[in-house]
């Protein structure tokens, strides 16, 4: 196990998805929340910082128990904190040092830079430079403007680099983990979605015992991989509720149930179209919408998670991303992100919570998934937003307009399927505009919605860019749309990336 503890930079989960791709696991803690038994820990990395360690608030954990007692590797402001507190010298640099550069010069015959080329490509950011080492300071490489890019102390497992190995354009990153994960710290590299499996069945089995769980099933990914988790652990002690909240995707709810029943889990289909269409009718604001839509699905929850005899526990498809958000250390350059929770589940007083995917990354969660023999194409779905159709149609929501949108959307997402497209895109819909438009059909005039088509590529949904998708593609997908969907004339192609536009047009 490898401790991260996260200076809040942006880079602090990137980091850790380096180290788990190496099949060793590791945690984020923020920088002050080191755990007093350090046992459970075979190495440590600081990560890099938007703040100077010059500055005021600078941030200065004591590492007494760290330093020199594990291997201890310091990334960027790491590397200048072990330097200015331990009789280097930190200091403005006079030139930028941001983006691209290259290790001049590396020290022969060190196991860090072992497989690692002269001339390797690495990434700086940083504004600060070191501008002599620490006490017991050995330089182990430069760039052309970076005298001090990487050092390690004398006598101790310490290695520290002014780069970031995490992100890709340095491109020996992973090399360098690993050689200071798995040749220097002899870090087992035995994190693999099997084991995962295994150990978490059994911590699972031990938690739990005779306990019975509820679980809200969505569909999507993670739910789908906590329940079928959970299933091998407890069987039938498992209650899952599967709500239909009038705003899933043209016949989703059927289909992803039998599916459900098909890999033998104890699921519930609970039919609230109805419930929710009327309660949103009239409604155009995005954020009222989602508030609704929150509120309804947890008094749907709750009223079925009473009619289960002796439920103790709540689970919860959490994962990781959602955890370190949770508890990042926020600098002055954090980012801004807006919260899309669906209202969040109720404060069950009685309910413990369990979540078994809470420290996996997404790409990971996908991979037990199929360790546990799920269908790949369940695995492969694109994300879906909670509040569904809801806030793809613009405006008010009408039952009729739900089922034009289902229409519109099957066509263009079947299509994306039928032409090998779906699995190049991260995510893929059809939005319904409050505006009508005039057409020509036959010799008559149309007066009829309009529908756009969103296609984006992302890794996390954080960023995303539009999908140029084929033109001979886009124009099958229109024909069939206005031919076939009664009440649309028009189709445009949403070609705006996020930022500044965002995936969802609400
Ligand atoms: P935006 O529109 O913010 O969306 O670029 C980023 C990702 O989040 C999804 N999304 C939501 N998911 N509840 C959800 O569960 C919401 O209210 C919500 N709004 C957006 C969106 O589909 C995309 O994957």
């Amino acid at each position: 196990n490898v401790l991260i503890l996260d200076f809040g930079s942006q880079y602090t989960q990137l980091i850790a998805r380096r180290v788990r791709e190496l099949n060793i696991f590791c945690e984020i803690l923020p920088y002050n929340q080191i755990p007093e038994d350090l046992s459970s820990f075979k190495a440590v990395i600081l990560s890099g910082s938007p703040f100077s360690v010059r500055s005021e608030d600078a941030l200065h954990p004591d590492l007494s128990n760290i330093k020199g007692k594990l291997p201890l590797l310091a990334v960027c402001y790491g590397a200048q904190y072990l330097a200015h507190f331990n009789g280097g010298e930190v200091a403005p640099s006079d030139t930028r040092e941001y983006g691209r550069a290259n290790l001049a010069f590396i020290k022969q015959d060190e196991v860090f830079f072992q497989n690692i080329p002269a001339n390797s490509q690495v990434w700086m950011s940083h504004s600060d430079t070191i501008k002599s080492l620490p006490v017991n300071g050995v330089k182990l490489a430069s760039t052309k403007d970076v005298e001090n890019a990487a050092y390690r102390i004398e006598g101790e497992d310490t290695y520290a680099i002014q780069f970031h190995p995490e992100v890709y354009h340095s491109t020996d990153g992973a090399q360098l983990l690993k050689n200071f994960l798995v040749h220097i710290a002899h870090v087992n590299q035995d994190f693999t979605p099997n084991a995962f499996v295994e150990e978490t069945v059994a911590d699972l089995q031990d938690k739990l015992k005779n306990d019975k769980v509820v679980l809200g099933l969505s569909g999507g990914v993670d739910s789908t991989v906590a329940a079928v988790l959970l299933h091998k652990a407890i069987g039938q002690n498992l209650y899952c509720i599967f709500v239909n909240n009038g705003l899933l995707r043209k016949n989703e709810f059927e289909n992803v149930l039998a599916q459900y029943h098909g890999m033998g889990l104890n699921v519930k289909g609970v039919d609230a179209s109805e419930r929710f269409l009327s309660e949103l009718a009239g409604i155009d604001d995005p954020e009222t919408k989602r508030k609704i839509i929150g509120r309804v699905f947890i008094d749907v929850f709750d009223d079925e998670s009473k009619l289960l005899e002796d439920v103790t526990w709540l689970a919860q498809g959490t994962i990781y991303p959602d955890v370190i958000e949770s508890i990042s250390v926020k600098g002055p350059s954090a980012t801004i992100k807006s919260h899309h929770n669906v209202g969040g589940l109720p404060d069950y007083m009685k309910l413990k919570i369990v979540e078994p995917l809470r420290m996996l990354f997404k790409d990971e969660v996908r991979r037990v998934g199929a360790t546990l023999g799920i269908d790949p194409e369940l695995l492969g779905r694109h994300p879906f937003p909670g509040p569904g159709l809801s806030i793809r149609i613009l405006g008010d929501i009408t039952p009729e307009k739900v089922s034009i949108l289902q229409e519109v959307d099957a066509i263009f997402i079947n299509g994306l399927k039928e032409h090998g497209l779906y699995d190049q895109v991260w995510q893929a819909g059809a939005i319904l505009l409050p505006v009508n438009s005039v057409g020509v059909m036959g010799d008559e005039r149309t007066y009829e919605k309009v529908v756009a088509l969103r296609a984006v590529q992302s890794t996390d949904g954080m960023t995303a860019d539009w999908v140029h998708l084929p033109y001979d593609f886009l124009m099958e997908i229109s024909n069939k749309i206005i031919n076939r969907v009664k009440g649309v004339n028009r189709v445009v192609y949403d070609i705006s990336s996020k930022p500044p536009a965002t995936i969802e047009w609400e």
